[in-house]
């Protein structure tokens, strides 16, 4: 009996790691160039830290979490997202001695327990950033017109930034009771699971999907309504920066996090292209997080993207993965050997050189040439062997001439120059 993977835990085939690695390198390379610098760290931490900075009464906390207890008797999680990590590490390394200012960006899996569905899954991949120990807006302009620069260099265009602020702890709390009482006054129309959470959670109500729910809570106060003189001039300051670049986004006053740590500054980029899982990147500030962690007292701001809902979106394929250099094919056990030399000399080289390891006949190496797209194919037999000189063909031209054996790095390296225009 064959041993399947794990539902919502997916392999990622080689005919698809092509778009992943271009979403990599094309993170880092934008990341980079606005000074974050990479840091990773472990997919396991002590349970504890999510609870207490993503919060005991979140969905990610009260039933997503892959915890176990190892054999010592702690309490370990999977990572459900990456932003609690790296502020556990960045306190534990005192990173802010180094520098008032940090900017770290990371890359992996998290894990999460959700019912898998397109664009959700168990193991899932972030490509995350984030800034610590600013409290100016104009950085939070400035990691969102980098998220806005990482989807047009990515070539995903069909995703729009949307914008809140979900206030602070001056003004959350006021907020927060007026929405209970409203909802209080709309219980009958809300969901069994709203009707449960309104009052430990009443913020998640306004983004519940169901749409008695969305109906009951069409006018619910705004959060930006409810803003302290703080927190509104930091929002406006936020999208006078943002207008200032031309950059395009859109006040959404009823997106919701679901995170605790979130303070001020919030926001998501969102597609209509997946179904319910809309969000392709999501962040916000997390003035608290740090100090609450035990940490000095830093504000931070960051955002993480997750990678399979934009290799879902990222339709066109990047670049074709190299073809061979040159392929080799031989006839008989000698030239078989003088193949793999030639090769073992020309990889050293780096040029990309392939040869037939299965006893295949000189008609199906050749069609196997064709088929890698090889872009010469150097023929050797016995007399081959014997004058030190063969055949080479090239693929592009379907002409070929006698080449000799000794020098053809040289050569090879010439007619690839030579031939590197596109016809
Ligand atoms: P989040 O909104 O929970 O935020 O996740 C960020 C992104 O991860 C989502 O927008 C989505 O693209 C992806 N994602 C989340 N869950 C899944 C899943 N089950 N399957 C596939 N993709 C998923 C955070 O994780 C915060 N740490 C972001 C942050 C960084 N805030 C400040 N800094």
């Amino acid at each position: 009996m064959t041993i399947s993977g794990i539902k919502g835990m997916n392999d990622i085939l080689p005919n698809e790691v092509q778009t992943w690695q271009f979403l990599e390198s094309t993170a880092r390379r934008i990341f980079e160039t606005y000074g974050f610098t990479e840091i990773r760290v472990p997919v396991v931490e002590k349970t504890e830290l999510f609870c207490r900075s993503i919060g005991e009464t979140t969905d990610i906390v009260e039933k997503e979490m892959y915890t176990f207890t190892d054999k010592s008797g702690n309490s370990l999680s999977l990572r459900p997202e990456g932003t609690a990590p790296v502020m556990r590490s960045f306190i534990e390394h005192k990173l802010y001695t180094l520098d008032p200012v940090n900017k770290l960006y990371y890359l992996g899996p998290m894990f999460r327990y959700e019912r898998p569905q397109k664009g959700r899954y168990r193991q899932f991949h972030q490509i995350g950033a984030e800034v610590i120990g600013v409290d100016d807006p104009r950085i939070d302009a400035q990691v969102l017109i980098m998220l806005v620069h990482f989807f047009a260099a990515a070539g995903i265009d069909t995703v729009e930034l949307q914008i809140n602020s979900l206030g602070c702890k001056e003004c959350r709390p006021g907020y927060r009771q007026m929405l209970v009482t409203f909802l209080e006054s709309r219980l009958n129309a809300l969901c069994d699971d709203c009707r449960r959470r309104y009052l430990a959670n009443p913020l998640r109500v306004l983004d519940c999907k169901v749409p008695g729910c969305r109906e009951a809570t069409v006018a619910a106060p705004s959060v930006l309504d409810h803003l302290c003189a703080g927190c509104n001039d930091h929002f406006v300051a936020v999208r006078s920066s943002l207008d200032a670049t031309k950059t395009p986004y859109a006040i959404n006053p009823r997106m919701v996090r679901g995170l605790d740590y979130y303070t001020k500054t919030t926001f998501e980029m969102v597609t209509e292209n997946l179904g319910a899982q809309n969000a392709v990147a999501a962040g916000g500030r997390y003035d608290g997080l740090i100090k609450s962690l035990g940490g000095p007292s830093l504000s931070g701001i960051g955002f993480a993207a997750g990678l399979e809902r934009l290799a879902l979106l990222k339709t066109s394929s990047p670049v074709p993965p190299p073809r061979p250099d040159l392929f080799i094919a031989a006839l008989g056990d000698a030239a078989g050997k003088e193949a793999f030399l030639l090769m073992s000399s020309l990889l050293q080289r780096n040029f990309r050189v392939e040869i037939d390891f299965l006893g295949k006949s000189l008609k199906s190496q050749l069609r196997r040439a064709d088929k890698l797209g090889a872009r010469f194919v150097l023929i050797i037999g016995e007399d081959e062997l014997a004058r030190n000189s063969a055949p080479l063909r090239d693929m592009r031209t379907a002409t070929q001439d006698e080449v000799g054996l000794t020098d053809l790095a040289q050569l090879l390296m010439e007619r690839l120059q030579q031939n590197s225009a596109p016809i």
